[in-house]
């Protein structure tokens, strides 16, 4: 018998991000046609704030409360315009659902209905689908060869736009490469997290911290913060570069200076006294040399989003050694991917199911990517909620590596508990991929 999950009801509201935001959420109930019971499937949109150019449109009211960020006008497309499109239809089919939203708004980067509105339609319909089969989400939207747990990407000091400190690049985070579990890394990456707020205690040092729960202390520059996380893991007994890689996120769009061509550096540049700006080609040997004198083993947005000869050069150049990931870059987005492959840029894509504004469009960036090679890196958003979609997605979609912040704040922690949730479900079949996950070694 062919299961038919009819949709119900769509139902949106207006909730708070991490950041006491508004962002919208989605309620979406089937009728399982062989049981005859109803099924909710409930699912809330993330928020960035270095936001590439290219991303699907966020709706944002524009009006006086909540300074303009209110997300009414995309709560209402998901309850007038959404809802009656999809009654009837199918939840088990995922792709068909997708290509309606996309139909339905009509535009290349949805901004009729709004991303958020789609997104949290799209998600919400997966999840309703998948409590309707009684089955994890992992295992609805992955099938049966679900089982590989995600290296954490754990940021545990912000800067850039995450943070009011002096620290110019975005996120500096840790990749525990050489444990046996999931739990094991997780633990890991606590410890490591613990001897750090230490350190920089000890050096009276800011440990208040940023957006996605890293320490935001002022600090010089690049180098500073990396002797620091070298520091920290050795104090925690693990062996840096052995057990523990470094990745970061320069989130260089934020840096560009499009009339001077140049990357500014305002926290350096503060802290020395003296302009700091950086050429296309000084980023790159700058990137090459941190590599050379820290155990780097992934690089996110090193240059901006347009740099496309910078990208170029810098792959070139890094991507034998270390994995170069393109966020702003790419954008979840398979077309501006597949012009990344095509001019042989980056090794990597970061996939931020926000960024393109449905499951099946996230799905396809994945795919193209580990079909040409690429690694992906499943990825929060710096404006979270409790929604821990994206720990299920990396598993069913075997990302193998997760980017979701500290082991701090609930709106990142539950991600990794979710993980280790899936990790005892799975039990046997689990597996954790360490050094694995990366081509580059
Ligand atoms: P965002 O930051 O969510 O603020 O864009 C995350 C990132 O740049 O990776
Ligand atoms: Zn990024």
């Amino acid at each position: 018998m062919n299961t038919y999950l009819e949709i119900k009801s769509v139902h949106a509201r207006e909730i708070l991000d991490s950041r006491g935001n508004p962002t919208v959420e989605a309620d979406i109930i089937v009728l399982n046609g062989n049981d005859g019971q109803f099924y909710l499937g409930t699912a809330a949109v993330p928020s960035g704030a270095s936001t590439g150019r290219f991303e699907a449109v966020e709706l944002r009211d524009g009006e006086p409360r909540y300074f303009g960020l209110g997300v009414q006008h995309a709560v209402k497309n998901v309850n007038e315009k959404i809802a009656p499109a999809l009654a009837g239809e199918n939840a088990l089919d995922q792709f068909r659902l997708d290509r309606l939203l996309i139909e339905l708004d009509g535009t290349e980067n949805k901004e009729n209905l709004g991303a958020n509105a789609t997104l949290s339609v799209s998600l919400a319909c997966a999840r309703a689908a998948a409590n309707a089969l009684s089955m994890p989400l992992y295992r609805y939207v992955g099938g049966a060869g679900a089982h590989l747990l995600p290296v954490p990407m754990m940021n545990i000091l912000n800067g850039g736009k995450h943070a009011a400190n002096t620290v110019d690049f975005q996120e500096f985070m840790i990749m525990p490469v050489r444990a046996d579990s999931f739990g094991g890394a997780l633990r890991i990456c606590a410890e490591v997290y613990h001897n750090l707020k230490k350190i920089l205690q000890d050096r009276g040092l800011s440990t208040g911290v940023g957006d996605e729960g890293g320490f935001a202390p002022d600090l010089p520059d690049a180098e500073s913060v990396l002797e620091l996380l070298v520091e920290a893991v050795h104090a925690a007994g693990y062996i840096p570069g052995d057990d523990v890689r470094i990745a970061m996120d320069a989130a260089a769009s934020e840096l560009y200076n499009e009339k001077t061509g140049m990357y500014h550096f305002p926290g350096e540049s503060s802290l020395k006294g003296q302009e700091v700006i950086r050429s296309t080609e000084e980023m790159i040997s700058y990137f090459e040399k941190l590599s050379r004198n820290y155990p780097i083993i992934s690089l996110e947005d090193a240059l901006a989003e347009e740099d496309w000869d910078g990208w170029q050069k810098l792959t070139e150049r890094l991507a034998g050694k270390i994995q170069l990931v393109g966020d702003d870059l790419f954008v979840t987005n398979k077309k501006r991917l597949a012009a990344g492959i095509k001019l042989g840029t980056a090794n990597s894509i970061l996939v931020k199911v926000n960024q393109i504004g449905t499951l099946t469009e996230a799905f396809e960036a994945v795919e193209l990517a580990h079909k040409n090679h690429y690694t992906a890196v499943m990825s929060h958003r710096s404006g979270e909620t409790e929604d821990t979609t994206i720990a299920d997605l990396a598993v069913a979609w075997n990302t193998a590596q997760i980017k979701t912040g500290a082991p701090c704040r609930s709106d990142r922690v539950a991600k990794y508990n979710r993980l280790l949730r899936i990790e005892e479900e799975l039990g046997k079949a689990a597996e954790y991929p360490g050094l694995l996950a990366f081509h580059v070694q």
